[in-house]
């Protein structure tokens, strides 16, 4: 069997960049946070068996055991059956080997699974690593039941707007600006979630450079871009969640 690639070059960078947005979060931010966004949108569908494509070390898992207010995974759903069963895959070991509950290495753009059997199935932050995310979210919709709740969310290129003179995200192929329209053409029908809102505070020019690094931005030029922001900033947070149903 042909093994998918390793696909997060740099998982320490990811889960720098998770610690640091909890750090700094603004008080009324942590339950805002997008895995518990979507968490409660699978709590409300009542999802049983959830699949977590780029499932990363977890953090729909540990937030949908919190949203079906049952923890320890594996949580319930709203009806008393047991629900909320979060199925991790992701194509880098080094991340998912963290995730909480079953787990497997898996490409995204094939999942090893047959169709039809998912209540749920989740993207975050994970089309936007694909160079044809619409091939994937043809899986997705494959391997989810008939009435199955699909959800996707990503940045926008035009978040956090207050760094804009030092550094812009890199565009990709499934960015909030086109996500929306992209599910639509595989699913049809879509609910739309956007957030445009001041969500971190970064307090000085160290925690301006991790943000950075976090990002991708090389270690220096991280540090030069931070030199020349009046700290501390506030950044907004710009992204969307999408929902479909099969
Ligand atoms: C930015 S992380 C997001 C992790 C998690 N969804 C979260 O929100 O915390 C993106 C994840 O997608 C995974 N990934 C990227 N391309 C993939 C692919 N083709 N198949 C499976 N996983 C992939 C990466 O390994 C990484 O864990």
């Amino acid at each position: 069997m042909k093994l998918p690639v390793d696909h997060d070059a740099d998982p320490e960078g990811f889960l720098r960049a998770a610690l640091l947005t909890e750090r700094h979060a603004l008080p009324y931010a942590p339950g805002l946070g997008v895995p518990g966004l979507v968490a409660r949108r699978l709590a409300r569908a009542g999802s049983r068996l959830i699949l977590d494509i780029g499932c990363g070390d977890g953090a729909l898992s540990a937030a949908v055991a919190e949203a079906f207010e049952n923890p320890p995974w594996p949580a319930r759903s709203p009806d008393g059956e047991p629900g909320g069963l979060v199925v991790g895959l992701d194509g880098a070991m080094a991340l998912a080997g963290l995730h909480p509950g079953p787990v497997v290495r898996g490409d995204a753009m094939a999942l090893p699974y047959a169709d039809g059997v998912f209540d749920a199935a989740v993207a975050i932050n994970t089309l936007c690593h694909l160079a044809d995310p619409a091939a994937a979210l043809r899986e997705a919709r494959r391997v989810l039941r008939p009435g199955g709740l699909f959800a996707a969310a990503t940045v926008a290129r035009a978040d956090s707007p207050e760094l804009a003179d030092v550094w812009r995200p890199s565009p990709t192929a499934f960015d909030a600006e086109e996500a929306v329209e992209i599910v639509a053409g595989v699913f049809g029908e879509v609910e739309v979630d956007r957030w445009d809102l001041p969500l971190i505070r970064l307090p000085d020019e160290d925690a301006v450079r991790d943000y950075l690094v976090a990002r991708g931005v090389p270690h220096g030029r991280a540090a030069r871009a931070a030199r020349r922001v009046d700290t501390p900033v506030t950044l907004t947070k710009r992204g969307v969640a999408v929902y479909a149903i099969r």
